[in-house]
């Protein structure tokens, strides 16, 4: 048992971790501004675990709210979710992302050393990797430059971590490269609940479905892939939780600055996702096909190795079981936690 600080915990990934954290018996103190998500979503998991945890509302941008959590709580470990994550408000207000997602880490980083707490779970993305990369993506494989300013932060963060680690001993930093998280629990309680139009596949195939968007746009159907369209590595947001435990538990017993793909390992293309929608949940989604998205790369997956054979995790999610989940929950809650 350990006490975890979980940044960005009342969020997508935040909130389907904190259950599995609260259900592997760990004490978790969430420390989340609120900016995208809702205190619901921790009512919900408590429900769920039937276990309480403690939620500090507070910016990780602010040095003092920070300090005061380490003071309050015996924190052991921190998995850092918290950040913003939309591609395309990154290109227009890239300063907000720079303070939120650099700046803030930073400050993170200043109160854990504060603190004496060196144990980190870092949300990273595959988007680090350059893209001259042909999949399945390896850690071993460069970085490059990100197409956008929000994949601009996540390689910064992680280059920040590894010469942390690299300059102080007592640092153990997991670095997760997430592919791309979709699904919710199963009970259809806690789900994705993206604010305004979503940029994203999968909750954008869930809002037509449920009526409130007419019809996917799917962009490009000439890349160089099994049916045209663009082809992704989808893994379910439990099976993704689970790798945060598996990661943390590796960290606890270990030193330095390790990079982790999250992925299935598989890729699926955007019409396999509609049609695999379609057939799973009986549900008709309404499709045009549409220009390129600037920035999209045809192909993208993970070669998972490392993670299964390092972390003991394995992904146990089937594509269908993550289109059915997505469906439970968005069918369960219309407009999310609204
Ligand atoms: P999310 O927006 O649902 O969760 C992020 C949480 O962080 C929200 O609850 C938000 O309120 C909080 N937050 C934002 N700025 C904050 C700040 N300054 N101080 C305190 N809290 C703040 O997003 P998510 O999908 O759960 O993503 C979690 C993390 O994983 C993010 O860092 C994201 O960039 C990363 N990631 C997500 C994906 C994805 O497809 N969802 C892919 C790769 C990486
Ligand atoms: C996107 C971001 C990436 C980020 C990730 C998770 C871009 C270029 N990349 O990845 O930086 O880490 O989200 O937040 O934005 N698609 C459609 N119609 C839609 C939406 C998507 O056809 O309405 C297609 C895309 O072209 C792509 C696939 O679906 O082929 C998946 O898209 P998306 O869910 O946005 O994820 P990524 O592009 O992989």
């Amino acid at each position: 048992m350990a006490r975890i600080l979980v940044t960005g915990g009342a969020g997508y990934i935040g909130s389907h971790t904190c259950l599995e954290l609260l259900n592997a018996g760990h004490e978790v103190v969430v420390f989340d501004n609120l900016s995208n998500s809702s205190e619901e979503a921790l009512h919900r998991v408590q429900k769920l675990a039937d276990k309480t945890l403690v939620f500090v509302k507070g910016d990780i941008r602010h040095p003092d709210e920070l300090d005061q959590v380490f003071q309050n709580h015996q924190i052991d470990a921190v998995i850092h979710f918290a950040g913003l994550k939309a591609v395309g408000e990154s290109q227009q207000i890239p300063l907000v992302y720079f303070d939120n997602n650099i700046a803030g880490s930073a400050q993170l980083f200043k109160s854990m050393e504060k603190a004496g707490v060196f144990t980190l779970v870092f949300s990273s993305s595959a988007t680090v990797y350059d893209e001259a990369n042909h999949s399945p993506l390896n850690e071993t494989m460069s970085t490059g430059m990100p197409s956008n300013n929000y994949g601009y932060t996540k390689l910064i963060v992680e280059q920040m971590l590894e010469k942390l680690a690299q300059a102080d001993a007592r640092w153990s930093i997991a670095l997760l490269r997430y592919f791309n998280p979709v699904g919710a629990h199963q009970s259809g309680l806690i789900g994705e609940d993206p604010q305004g139009i979503p940029n994203n596949l999968m909750p954008y195939v869930t809002q037509v479905a449920v009526g409130r968007r007419e019809k996917l746009s799917i962009y490009g159907n000439d890349y160089d892939t099994i049916d045209g369209t663009g082809v992704r590595d989808y893994i379910h947001v439990v099976d993704l939780a689970n790798a945060h435990l598996c990661a943390l538990n590796n960290r606890l017993a270990a030193q330095g600055c390790r990079a982790w793909n999250i992925g299935t390992g598989h890729g699926s293309s955007v019409l396999e996702v509609k049609n695999t929608f379609e057939q799973v949940n009986g549900v008709a989604i309404a499709f045009e096909f549409a220009p390129r998205r600037a920035g999209d790369v045809a192909t993208s997956f993970a070669d998972n190795r490392r993670a299964i054979n390092e972390l003991d995790w394995q992904p146990q999610y089937t594509l269908k079981d993550m289109l059915a989940d997505s469906w439970n929950w968005q069918k369960q809650n219309p407009n999310g936690f609204n």
